[in-house]
């Protein structure tokens, strides 16, 4: 069988978040491919199983905030859709589900499955010349692309591995809300089933990514790199917060410590905080995992994580010390907390950590107010059943403000506002490192 063309492909990307839809939106552009110089005509069908969220696009919303609705209406070549059969006729498939962690933080396989079942029963109808490619993007751990989905996708189709189909992975490395480090601006690792199928899995995304492309060795050796990465983001951070945690005791400031460490050439520039999101603080547990089905027990990568998901407490009993230092009564006490999202400007809530604050909180009787000018009200009310804000209520005054997440619209707040909304003796806690020094926060 012949592989696809790479200027007139037609290509279905499954599952339409963060990851899939700016890659459907850039692969459906009709300009000129950056190796060849040919003008790519490429039809993209941007599938997903989430009704509202296809609606919404239709309309010209993303929830994302990824893109506007102009932007959305620009994208001439990209059709969206719910209804498998839509699908029929595609030759390249880029599989972006979700790939999360269950209650008891285990890989959760199910979107991935089923999204490896729904190529296999689209493939198996397929009568084409041309040898289908099927590309994973959704992290995983070393080997589950081939161990899971493609053996999904040969028992429900009888087709044969490398001879009727053939697999890449290509680990997507954008950062959501980060207008500097998009799709194609950052260099894109590739691999493949084959030898040919590797070169031009690598090609594809060859004709849009401006700094180029890495050919991994295998798709194992990619799916390694991408869980690497975020595992040493993971680590680098638990490491910065059991710091902070010392550095509290000692009664030293830790972003003063920074400042100071920062001047050497060579020490790692990592914050204290809360780690949440869809990635850094999930994906580890998707390497501890396999290791650990290897006989291996992973010591530091699992207490870096226990670290960082002890975070939301140790903050919380800060504050109750503090109170109790200032013969303050807890219960009824209110606390306004800033910012919800998992991290800065972006409406992302995925896996936030700060519900676990609130729990912590709410634990000890205090009343919380949550506020975020970017998440979505009702998607809050759907995740965490939590009612919050997107403003700051005008004058109420709280006996303690957290500011948890540094959105551009808190660290521009500045003194005279912040006293707007305290009382005299209000605590403070910063987590982030963005309130005036003159509040004397409690800096995590
Ligand atoms: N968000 C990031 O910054 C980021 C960065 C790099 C890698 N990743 C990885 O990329 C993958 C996707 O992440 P995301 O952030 O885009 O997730 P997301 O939750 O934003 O989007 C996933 C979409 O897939 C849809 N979906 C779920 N199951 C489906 C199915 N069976 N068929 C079709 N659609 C389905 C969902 O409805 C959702 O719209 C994950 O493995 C993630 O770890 C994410």
């Amino acid at each position: 069988m012949k592989l696809p063309s790479l200027i007139t492909c037609r290509i279905g990307v499954i599952g339409l978040g963060y990851v899939g839809l700016p890659l459907a939106v850039e692969l459906s552009k009709s300009k000129e491919c950056l190796l060849t110089k040919i003008k790519l005509e490429r039809r993209v069908i941007g599938f997903d199983i989430n009704k509202e969220r296809i609606n919404e696009l239709l309309n010209g919303y993303d929830l994302t905030k990824e893109f506007s609705s102009e932007e959305l209406k620009k994208a001439d070549f990209l059709e969206f859709t719910h209804s498998e059969e839509r699908l029929t006729n595609i030759d390249v498939f880029i599989v972006t589900v979700p790939t999360p962690i269950d209650i008891s933080k285990q890989p959760d396989f199910e979107p991935l499955k089923n999204a490896s079942r729904l190529v296999a029963r689209v493939i198996s109808r397929r009568n084409s010349e041309v040898l289908p490619i099927i590309i994973f993007e959704s992290t995983v751990y070393p080997g589950a692309t081939e161990e899971i989905c493609v053996k999904i996708i040969e028992e429900e189709t009888g087709l044969k591995y490398r001879q009727d189909f053939g697999c890449g992975y290509s680990p997507e490395r954008i950062n959501p809300g980060d207008k500097q480090h998009t799709l194609t601006s950052i260099k894109k690792v590739t691999s493949g089933s084959d030898l040919n199928v590797a070169q031009w899995v690598d090609k594809f995304y060859g004709s849009i990514i401006i700094p180029g492309t890495y050919l991994a060795k295998s798709i194992k050796v990619a799916e390694a790199a991408k869980v690497i990465e975020n595992t040493q983001r993971d680590l680098n951070i638990a490491l910065i917060n059991e710091l902070s945690i010392i550095f509290k005791i000692m009664n030293i400031d830790t972003l003063d410590v920074l400042s100071a460490a920062r001047t050497k050439w060579n020490f790692l520039d990592f914050k204290p905080g809360l780690v949440g999101g869809h990635c850094i603080g999930v994906d580890p547990y998707y390497l501890t995992y396999k290791a650990q089905q290897l006989g291996y027990y992973p010591e530091v990568v699992l207490a870096g994580r226990r670290i960082n998901d002890n975070m939301p407490k140790w903050i919380a009993e800060q504050l109750i010390l503090s109170m109790a230092k200032k013969e303050m009564i807890i219960g009824g006490q209110e606390v306004l907390i800033l910012g919800l999202a998992f991290k800065a400007n972006c409406p992302d809530i995925r896996n936030t950590r700060i519900i676990d604050l609130i729990k912590n909180l709410r634990s000890y009787g205090l009343l919380t107010t949550v506020v975020d000018p970017y998440v979505n009200i009702n998607d809050a009310e759907m995740k965490y059943q939590l009612q919050i804000l997107n403003k700051i209520p005008k004058d109420h005054k709280y006996g303690s403000i957290i500011a948890a997440v540094d959105h551009k619209e808190f660290s521009s707040i500045t003194y005279e506002e912040w006293l707007n909304i305290s009382r005299k003796d209000t605590i403070y806690i910063d987590v982030k490192g963005i309130l005036p020094r003159e509040l004397n926060p409690i800096r995590i």
